[in-house]
């Protein structure tokens, strides 16, 4: 299966980053084709609710950034992981502008979706639990799981061997 995994810290070699390598492993190791893309360093720029794309544009975006090579990544992809930092309850800026792009598509291309989130503090995941489970039921797609990591040092041996079994257990 092809899986993308949408990263969205814009932290390079961060506790995401660790975290989706960890995943990334293990569903590889599993079989599937895995890639990460870095939209937290990407030039993505949000929605600007022109109705181009509804109108003129033919479901096509008005605006040609890099979020073009993401539309082209999620092609064909069967499974999309949504994998943040926490800012203040929610997903990160750079990965909820590249979802409010979604809107000149309807509903995102996949049929299976994960979760991972890094956090400092613990319980910090209502908001951002409760969005993903919309985008999946609005997609008509499957949640095959989510794992939300908190604290200061996440780059543990224990942490990325969750993520190795997290991966390996994607069918
Ligand atoms: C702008 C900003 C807002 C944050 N807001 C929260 C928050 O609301 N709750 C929390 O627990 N951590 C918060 N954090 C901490 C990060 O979520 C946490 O350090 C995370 O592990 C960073 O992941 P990264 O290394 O992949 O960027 C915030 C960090 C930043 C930079």
């Amino acid at each position: 299966m092809k899986i993308v995994v949408l990263q969205g810290s814009p932290r390079k070699n961060g506790n995401t980053q660790f975290l989706v390598e960890g995943f990334k492993e293990g569903a590889e190791k599993a079989g599937h084709d895995v890639e990460i893309v870095n939209v937290g360093n990407m030039k993505i720029a949000p929605c600007l609710a022109c109705e181009y794309c509804h109108t003129k544009g033919n479901g096509e975006c008005v605006q040609k950034d890099e979020m073009q090579d993401v539309y082209k990544k999620l092609n064909d992809a069967e499974m999309i992981v949504f994998a943040s930092a926490v800012y203040y309850f929610n997903f990160t800026g750079q990965l909820q502008n590249v979802i409010s792009r979604f809107y000149c598509k309807g509903t995102m291309p996949a049929k299976k979706y994960a979760l991972i989130v890094s956090s400092y503090s613990p319980d910090v995941y209502s908001g951002i639990v409760e969005t993903y489970k919309h985008i999946v039921d609005y997609s008509n797609a499957t949640d095959v799981g989510m794992k939300c990591i908190n604290g200061a040092e996440q780059k543990t041996e224990g942490n990325h061997k969750m993520m190795v079994e997290f991966g390996s257990s994607i069918k």
